[in-house]
């Protein structure tokens, strides 16, 4: 009796042990700093252009600013080499990102099921616990459904919060994890939901504003990175090509330039745009949602990391925005300010093209384009000043906590701007 019980129990770990866990033993990470148009150029093409086919963790097109990629161990010497002679300044951020996977997947316990812990990264069924139960708890005031299946047929759910009423109530759409290895983002998602539904000083606001939050969009891919590859970034469909490659970018699979600047045609890159416009279930389980709430939806976000920004339309094109941009940059800098009050932390607020890198079929350029006036993509912590130390995509779980409250004061500040307006 015993012995069955202790095999049952491992068995999610030999699973695992069977499909592999990929250790990235070796790999290191190089920060570079950009001081020339030239570097800049350079380091767009690491990823694809110079034959290194870097896996670019944060890429930037400023000047002053960092960019972060990984380095697998066979191409270290090459890339200094490289470096050197191009005369780009650079530092090792991690030496052995092996040590870091390892270290965090230690870490990973599994938190109650059915509670919120800030502390720990949850797995993709605990996310729906607890969905379920803030759900269960909270009839009429939380409803909770689903906008559409992944290709691994997870469900893809959402809670909607707020007290029914007979009056119009705008409403407002947070939408995390898109990009399975950025793990803050659903943990974010979580922690509002926590909020909104046990903290009383809420529920004037959730009278006139209805908060719809998705808190994993990426579910396949979530797991996969949870399970097999820390840095896993797309979702899990395919395999295309002769090389029979994974997924695709979620975030450049929307019909807005779609297959414009800052997406790949290959399957195999990390920018994948697809096989075409909404090829993605999980893209276009958001682009329908999206358009049946249309009449009501006021404000959407995409919760992403790293890099600590707040960051407005267009972004498919460098210095091309929107009419009202003023409208969003001035929201845009009430949010900053709203969450720089809880730890400090400074949000840059900036146009996503001119402050990153364009990126065509975005899901923030998406729901602009079809007519949500508030729309801003959020690079959750670590912030740039502090990428060096923390990490990247890596934020230990101590942090989830601080990175998460400063957040969702910025995403409150959008609510009430909504609902004043
Ligand atoms: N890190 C995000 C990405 O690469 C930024 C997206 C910003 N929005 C945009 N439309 N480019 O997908
Ligand atoms: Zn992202």
């Amino acid at each position: 009796m015993y012995w069955v019980l202790s095999l049952l129990l491992l068995l999610p770990y030999s699973i695992n042990a069977i499909e592999g866990y990929k250790n990235y033993s070796g790999y290191q990470i190089f920060q570079l700093s950009p001081q020339t148009d030239k570097h800049l150029e350079y380091i767009g093409k690491l990823d694809e252009g110079l034959g290194f086919e870097l896996d670019v963790l944060r890429a930037v097109n400023k000047i002053g600013s960092h960019s972060e990629v990984l380095v697998p161990p066979g191409k270290i010497n090459h890339i200094i080499r490289s470096l050197t002679d191009n005369n780009i300044t650079y530092e090792v951020a991690v030496d052995d990102v092996g040590a870091i996977v390892a270290r965090e997947r230690r870490a990973l316990a599994n938190p109650n099921p059915g509670t919120f812990d800030p502390f720990h990264y949850y797995s993709y069924e605990d996310q729906m616990k607890y969905l379920d139960f803030v759900a269960s708890r909270r009839f009429s005031f939380v409803t909770q459904g689903i906008i559409g299946y992944s290709s691994e047929r997870r469900p893809i759910k959402f809670l909607r919060i707020g007290f029914p009423s007979r009056q119009f109530k705008p409403s407002l759409v947070i939408e995390a994890g898109i990009h399975a290895r950025e793990w803050i983002a659903p943990a974010t998602a979580l922690h509002t939901i926590h909020e909104l539904t046990t903290d009383g000083v809420y529920e004037n606001l959730l009278k006139t504003i209805d908060i719809y939050i998705i808190p994993n969009t990426n579910p396949d891919g979530y797991e996969y990175s949870r399970l097999h590859d820390r840095l896993w970034r797309k979702t899990r469909s395919g395999p295309r090509g002769p090389q029979r490659c994974f997924g695709t970018d979620g975030n450049r699979n929307f019909p807005y330039f779609y297959a414009f600047d800052g997406t790949s045609r290959d399957p195999c890159s990390d920018i994948f745009h697809g096989d075409g416009p909404l090829s993605e279930p999980e893209a276009a389980g958001l682009s329908r949602f999206l358009l049946a709430h249309k009449k009501t939806i006021r404000g959407f976000i995409s919760l992403h990391s790293y890099g600590g920004n707040i960051l407005y339309p267009w972004g498919h094109k460098k210095r091309t925005y929107p009419e009202d941009v003023r409208d969003l940059i001035w929201a845009g800098n009430r949010m900053a300010a709203a969450i720089e009050k809880v730890h400090g932390t400074k949000y840059k607020v900036e146009n996503s093209a001119d402050g990153l890198y364009p990126a065509a079929g975005a899901t923030d350029d998406y729901a602009k384009s079809i007519g949500i006036k508030y729309t801003f993509t959020m690079e959750l912590r670590p912030t740039d000043s502090e990428t060096l130390a923390k990490r990247g995509f890596e934020l230990p779980p101590q942090e989830i906590k601080g990175a998460a409250e400063e957040a969702f004061e910025g995403i409150v500040e959008l609510a009430i701007i909504i609902r004043n307006e």
